[in-house]
């Protein structure tokens, strides 16, 4: 069975919505870490009440390549296959970055290369963008960045407020983020440069 590092700072939900498919059968996975560097993050206490490795490992007053070492060996010795950061607020130092190659995946809640960064659907919403969505991605040492496997459009609606957009988004962020990982687990793509293309 292939193993799941997750990583996360905040709400957890697309954390949850991974677990859930997994319990459901409909991913063939199993979460063998979740890691927060916040230690009041909800999703790592949604992570003990379901019984997971759940681990904090506070990033607060610590240098990047420090916190990223204990991360690192924290995952190693998990022995995980796959790392996913779901809502993790945190860049990823380069010696990270290649211990796991191209097996570290991100959801960012935009298509991007539009709208990298904080609050994605405030700014797709501001700018007045009629489709945004949602992006699985490899990652790299830059911010939502690396090579794209998944994305999914949402429309925007002239009566969304930043709260009805993130909404909808976010529903399509909990069945994208499941069906990347299973793409990236069967292993019939290769990366050709920015490309991530069927095999
Ligand atoms: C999601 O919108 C995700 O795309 C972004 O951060 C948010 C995390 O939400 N990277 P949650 O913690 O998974 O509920």
């Amino acid at each position: 069975m292939h193993r799941l590092g997750i990583l996360l700072s905040g709400r957890g939900s697309n954390f949850e919505a991974i677990a859930d498919h997994i319990q459901a059968g409909k991913l063939a996975a199993e979460i063998a870490i979740v890691i927060s560097n916040k230690p009041d993050a909800p999703g790592i206490e949604a992570a003990r009440r379901r019984g997971l490795n759940a681990v904090i490992i506070p990033s607060k007053l610590r240098e990047r390549e420090a916190h990223d070492n204990e991360v690192v060996a924290a995952l190693k010795k998990a022995k995980v296959d796959l790392v996913c950061l779901a809502g993790y607020m945190r860049l990823l130092s380069a010696k990270f970055v290649q211990a796991f190659p191209h097996r570290i995946l991100n959801i960012h809640p935009s298509l991007l290369p539009a709208f990298p960064g904080l609050d994605a659907q405030k700014q797709a919403l501001e700018y007045g963008v009629k489709v945004t969505g949602c992006t699985v991605h490899f990652v790299d040492e830059h911010l939502d960045h690396g090579p794209i496997i998944l994305q999914t459009t949402v429309p925007v609606l002239d009566g969304d407020s930043v709260e009805s957009l993130s909404a909808r988004i976010l529903k399509e962020e909990h069945l994208a983020y499941s069906e990347a990982i299973r793409r990236v687990l069967s292993g019939e793509y290769v990366v050709d440069g920015r490309r991530v293309i069927k095999k």
